[in-house]
């Protein structure tokens, strides 16, 4: 693979990866993906089709069957366009139904294989902004600048929010927080491809800072990729 100078950025749910790392491409200049938008696509075939989202064959077959295709660029709300086959998904990938099952579907190995390839192949385009759960640890390990960015619960629910009514889906704050946490632990304790730090990733606690200073952070270490990680 091309080693471009990407920038892998995982985290959980609301630490506010998706918007600083849109910001940070737009700063840089370079392509953005949040890779949690393939996952979405493959839970709502799921759930348009009426298979159980457990089921990892007959999920594997339906992904397989409509590829998720991710085209870059672009003024659209997402930064960019997700397809399944040839139909354009849009907001409906941020509703209360795909939250609620998505950790289920991106914890099937064969699932992530086939995502994981396509984020690569992305990966070869150009240099890229990715963000995930698994970008630096798995996707993109050799990136020269990896982050992994977290926030308080509070932070993380209030932010999720607000990037939700953003996207016009209103959801109630106490169900929000459960269902984040239980994203989180799922996301966490599945065996494959779990949520942690990638190794040499620069830890940023983003509770207290504004999106800008984390992008600032994060462009400074773009910027001088050599400083340690922590
Ligand atoms: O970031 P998000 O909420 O849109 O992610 C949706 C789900 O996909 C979440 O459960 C984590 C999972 N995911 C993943 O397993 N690996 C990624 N690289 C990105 C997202």
């Amino acid at each position: 693979m091309a080693s471009f100078a990407h920038v892998a950025i995982d985290g959980p749910a609301g630490s506010g990866k998706t918007t600083v790392a849109r910001r940070l491409s737009e700063r840089l200049g370079i392509l953005y993906l949040d890779t949690g938008a393939m996952y979405r696509a493959v839970a709502l075939l799921a759930l348009r089709a009426g298979v159980a989202v457990d089921d990892e064959g007959a999920v594997l077959r339906l992904a397989r069957a409509h590829p998720v295709d991710i085209r870059l660029g672009g003024a659209t709300p997402l930064g960019f366009r997700v397809f399944a086959g040839d139909e354009e998904l849009g907001t409906e990938l941020y509703g209360n139904g795909v939250s609620t099952v998505v950790s289920v579907v991106a914890a099937h190995p064969l699932v992530r294989e086939l995502m994981v390839a396509r984020q690569r192949s992305i990966a070869t385009l150009g240099p890229v902004v990715m963000a995930g759960r698994d970008i630096g640890t798995i996707v993109l390990p050799d990136a020269p600048v990896k982050v992994f960015l977290t926030a308080s619960v509070d932070a993380r629910v209030r932010r999720r929010r607000m990037e939700l009514a953003e996207r016009g889906v209103a959801i109630d704050e106490s169900e929000l927080t459960a269902q984040m946490l239980e994203r989180d632990r799922l996301d966490r304790e599945r065996p494959v491809a779990p949520l942690r730090p990638a190794p040499g990733a620069h830890l940023i606690d983003s509770t207290d800072l504004s999106i800008d200073q984390v992008v600032d952070a994060i462009a400074g270490l773009a910027t001088h990729p050599a400083a340690p990680g922590r």
